[in-house]
């Protein structure tokens, strides 16, 4: 079939490889996927077909029926150097301004910041929550779509020393009773910012104070449970004795969004806020549950002075009273899922769970075609767990699609989409190709069982298959993968990228698995990789560096898809530096990830960090990369889409201070302006005073660090990147 796609156009207009002989090679090196190659490779001729032979034009002329020419984009920065400084480092040309720090006050309930601050529950209700990380941009009119909209920002989880900074920390941190009070700030630090963002005309941004859209979502706020565990006995606990409601959303790491115009935030390491001492079951080992002391100890408030409605004792999921509706042995299984925002409206937060209960690292949406389901991919961010792939009952209608602005009811719109569907995780088989692998009651699992039957549940039981997603998907066969983070799609091909960060856990070919929970009674029942050997898309052992992978399907509900490796993260020096980095792009444990659609289709593909690995912390701080796919392809026998001959097109961009975490990212329509959200800084901004400054200002003696947005633009006032 790429014969027949081959003689339709006359792709090659340079000295370039035609993307035809590409595809070729792309084609000849795995089996072909049945029925569907076709529209796939169809599908990616339409995603970046052109792009790759148009940067040195030769003048040919577009014939009737071809795609019109197209100017090649390309990255016109220079690739900067590593840095380990106290700041924000951009290229030549460029300025970065802090915007919304931890603590910025949303309204007048909270008083300014001022680095002395000592922080209540109180303030930091109404302040910008702690360690910014997923963010997405809803505009509040077409008009001023790139200078005027609502920023919805996760704020994943809080450095208690910054917190407690002027009382030296916190209290019985490790070990003992926590202050009531102590706690309730601490779950009002971790939740969902929403605040409105302008651009001034002197070209910095600020934040709209006492906007009525500025709101937060904590650990606390009432929220929806909705999809099939709503209303099910997994779920009821004594705050809901009919399981529809729970409280709060925790750990919310990447972020998603949706069409119609909602935010999607990602309930990630949240198991270990609570205690389970007795009474467990295969989920709460599954995902963790720590027994004990939860991570904060918030379990340990329970029974304080003015206590109202369990708010502390719900964090104890040990059975304490005669039915599940009298204690919060449930009270876990109301987390570990996407949850759904309304950014425009008051309305409360739903947790949809029908995309499957996991720690979920984010949410992204598949490439939109009317008339087809609406597909959202997801991962779960542990070692050796999977990726996983919903697809809806309903057909995208783009009459649903988001009105800038408008107060209707986009949260019936996400029940339609997003309550009803089928979940499926990933197979990735060695020959490049792979499949979605339903997690429904009737589907067969790799022994042959009934899934319903071999998970122990009742036969139509799909909210014990949500709840056990991870069970259901070992299973079922999936490939266990070295950490999935952030995923991205090219919204014209539809191809998906996602990062796989590193896995310290990943053994050598020919290495035996080990279990998660061997030995436990439980043993029978799939249970997790706790060491897994390599395979086709994780291939290296005790992987460091990290890779981002690639797939593409014929259609969103297809089951069937195709993938290779994109890039593997290494330093420069590394003996399994697959991709050939260099030191001006050399980077480890790929996190951020976003899909710049720019460019007739071409788009930008920017890579974020959050790196552990010395061989290339010993360089460079954590930092933010760049390429055009349609600029680089897979040659026959490369490990990698980029390899050693494609060094000048993957660009260093920015690089974080000291200690952080790049992460979180998006750009205006207009492309002027890139936000960046620094995470866990050591010692940066450097004016502790100030909301708004200057990013890349080093900052001299030591400051209170304060996670923060960066906005990024040129001083020209150009597009970003190009
Ligand atoms: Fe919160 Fe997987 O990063
Ligand atoms: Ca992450
Ligand atoms: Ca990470
Ligand atoms: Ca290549």
């Amino acid at each position: 079939m790429s014969k027949e796609i081959e003689n339709h156009r006359v792709l090659n207009r340079s000295a370039n490889e035609p993307f035809s002989s590409i595809l070729e090679k792309h084609v000849s090196r795995r089996s072909i996927m049945q029925g569907g190659l076709g529209v796939a490779a169809m599908s990616v001729l339409g995603g970046f077909g052109l792009a790759g032979c148009s940067d040195s034009d030769d003048g040919g002329e577009a014939q009737a029926g071809e795609l019109p020419e197209k100017t090649a984009l390309a990255l016109a920065f220079e690739s900067i150097a590593g840095s380990m400084t106290d700041a924000v480092v951009v290229p030549e040309g460029y300025t970065a301004q802090v915007l919304i720090p931890w603590g910025t006050p949303l309204n007048n309930m909270a008083p300014d910041w001022s680095a002395d601050r000592t922080m209540t529950s109180e303030i930091q209700a109404n302040s910008v929550g702690m360690q910014h990380d997923g963010m997405y941009h809803f505009p509040l009119s077409e008009a001023e779509a790139s200078s005027d909209f609502l920023l919805a920002l996760n704020n994943e989880y809080i450095d208690q020393s910054a917190l407690w900074a002027p009382q030296g920390g916190a209290t019985n941190a490790d070990s003992g009773a926590r202050p009531a009070d102590e706690v309730r700030t601490e779950i009002n630090a971790h939740g969902v910012t929403i605040v409105r963002v302008q651009k001034q005309s002197n070209g910095t941004w600020t934040h709209v104070p006492n906007s009525p859209y500025n709101r937060r979502f904590t650990s606390a706020t009432p929220m929806e449970l909705s999809g099939p565990v709503a209303g099910s006995d997994y779920v009821v606990t004594a705050y809901s004795s009919d399981g529809t409601m729970t409280r709060g959303t925790n750990n919310n790491c990447a972020s998603g969004y949706t069409p119609w115009g909602t935010y999607l935030t990602c309930e990630e390491n949240w198991p270990e806020v609570f205690v389970k001492d007795s009474g467990r079951e295969m989920d709460d080992d599954r995902l963790d549950i720590p027994t004990g002391r939860g991570r904060y100890g918030w379990e340990t408030a329970a029974g304080a002075a003015g206590e109202t409605q369990n708010e502390f004792s719900r964090f104890n999921a040990t059975p304490s009273g005669a039915t599940a509706a009298d204690d919060y042995r449930n009270e876990p299984r109301t987390f570990g899922y996407i949850v759904e925002i309304d950014p425009y409206t008051n309305t409360r937060a739903v947790k949809r769970t029908a995309l499957g209960r996991f720690r979920h690292e984010g949410c992204w949406p598949g490439k939109l075609v009317e008339g087809e389901p609406v597909v959202f991919y997801s991962g779960h961010d542990s070692r050796n767990e999977y990726i996983y792939k919903f697809v809806s009952d309903a057909l995208w209608d783009p009459a649903d699609a988001n009105q800038a602005g408008g107060n209707y009811d986009r949260l019936a719109i996400g029940a339609k989409y997003m309550d009803q569907g089928t979940l499926y995780v990933a197979k990735f088989n060695a020959d490049g190709t792979g499949q979605w692998l339903p997690l429904t009651p009737d589907a067969t699992t790799q022994d042959g069982q009934r899934l319903s039957t071999a998970l122990g549940l009742a036969s139509d039981d799909l909210a014990g298959i949500i709840i056990h997603t991870c069970d259901a998907a070992d299973l079922m066969g999936a490939t266990p993968m070295d950490r999935p983070e952030w995923g991205a799609v090219d919204p014209v091909s539809g191809e998906v990228y996602m990062t796989l960060t590193n896995n310290s856990q990943r053994t050598e070919a020919g290495t035996a698995p080990t279990y998660t929970n061997s030995g436990s009674d439980i043993d029978e029942l799939g249970v997790g990789y706790a060491t897994a050997p390599v395979n086709g898309p994780n291939p290296r052992p005790d992987n460091e560096g990290g890779q981002v992978i690639r797939w593409r399907e014929p259609s969103p509900d297809e089951t069937t898809f195709e993938w290779e490796v994109f890039v593997f993260g290494a330093a420069a020096t590394d003996s399994n530096n697959l991709s050939g980095l260099t030191e001006l792009n050399q980077f480890a444990s790929p996190d951020g990830l976003w899909y710049d659609d720019r460019g007739d289709g071409q788009g930008i593909l920017w890579i974020e960090t959050d790196n552990g690995y010395d061989g290339v912390a010993n360089y460079t701080n954590d930092q933010l990369l760049a390429v055009v796919p349609s600029s680089v392809s897979l040659a026959e026998g490369d490990a990698a889409v980029i390899d050693a001959s494609d060094q000048a097109q993957l660009k260093r961009f920015a690089v974080g201070p000291n200690g952080c975490e790049v992460t979180g990212i998006f750009a205006t329509p207009d492309k002027t302006a890139l936000f960046i959200n620094i995470q866990h800084p050591g010692n940066w901004p450097a004016d502790p005073n100030a909301n708004v400054q200057d990013a890349t200002t080093v900052t001299s003696g030591d400051v209170r660090p304060r996670a923060s947005t960066v906005v990024i633009q040129k001083a020209d006032g150009g597009q970003i990147g190009v």
